[in-house]
């Protein structure tokens, strides 16, 4: 018997289009290996920015990010993937493929890789009416948790960067419209780390598609003290934070241009021989 399996050519431009997910600093820290079972994703340890949690937080949040991405470009090729988050030492996620013609849904989700960029310009105007909800249902489908940080919680605090103002004698102030959402598990172990970026990306494909702007953000949660005050304050200390999104209506101004992506080659062993 044999089994359907994407060609070559194929799973080259779905691993291109996955290659824009978003990462920390654009390091995309992942790796992938391609033989006839289907497509594993590893991390690139090397390609992480420091030696602390927070890093290893970051590079398995952007794996989580690209392997979403991957199943979003994937659908839209005609192959649903059947995921394994963890299967053996060392491999963050196996994806076994069967063919299945893509649905409305993913082909929406598909078509705003190339659109969604991190936005860190100021937005304006208020997010429409039931959009917050519909982002805490599509969280839940990863098993995350999705919540407003109060809009006196965080600041602008130059060009492109946020923090958070938990013990600050001053007030936070956004300086625009957008809303601060936090995604958090209810545990903080690698597999809902890595759901958490599944879920950043899930929500940020799904911001683009209705023409939102957002910016995924884990710079403001690296001070511990203000992560624990968030958890305390939106999840009555029941849940850890993760990743924080900005998200809103975009300003005016040009849409932002691409930022570089490494080429397939470089991330990716085929082997299908
Ligand atoms: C886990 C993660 C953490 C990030 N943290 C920040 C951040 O703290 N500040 C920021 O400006 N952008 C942050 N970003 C956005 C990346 O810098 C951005 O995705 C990357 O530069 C690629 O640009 P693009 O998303 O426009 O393609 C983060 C993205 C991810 C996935």
């Amino acid at each position: 018997m044999t089994t359907a399996f994407p060609d070559t050519a194929v799973l080259e431009s779905v691993l291109d289009l996955a290659a824009q997910a978003p990462s920390v600093r654009n390091t995309q820290p992942w790796r992938w290996h391609v033989d006839q079972r289907g497509v594993q994703l590893f991390a690139d340890w090397t390609r992480r920015l420091g030696d602390t949690d927070s890093d290893r937080r970051d590079v398995v949040l952007s794996c989580g990010a690209v392997l979403h991405h991957c199943a979003v470009a994937l659908a839209d090729a005609g192959w649903s993937s059947r995921i394994r988050r963890l299967p053996d030492d060392g491999v963050l996620a196996a994806l076994e493929l069967e063919e299945r013609p893509p649905g409305a849904g993913s082909h929406e989700l598909a078509a705003a890789i190339a659109h969604r960029r991190a936005d860190r310009r100021p937005y304006t105007g208020s997010l429409p009416a039931g959009m917050i909800e519909l982002l805490m249902l599509r969280a839940e489908r990863f098993g995350v948790r999705l919540a407003v940080v109060p809009t006196v919680r965080w600041a602008r605090i130059g060009d492109a960067e946020f923090a958070l103002r938990y013990g600050d004698s001053s007030p936070g102030h956004p300086g625009d419209d957008a809303a601060m959402l936090v995604l958090a598990t209810d545990t903080d172990t690698e597999a809902m780390r890595l759901r958490a970026g599944e879920a950043l990306s899930d929500l940020t494909l799904a911001a683009t598609a209705l023409g939102l702007a957002s910016c995924p953000l884990t710079e403001p949660l690296k001070d511990e003290r203000n992560r624990l005050a968030l958890a305390c304050e939106v999840f009555d200390g029941e849940a850890h934070p993760q990743a924080l999104i900005r998200l809103g209506r975009p300003g005016a101004g040009d849409p932002l241009p691409p930022v570089r992506r490494r080429p397939v080659a470089e991330t990716t062993t085929f082997d299908l021989n």
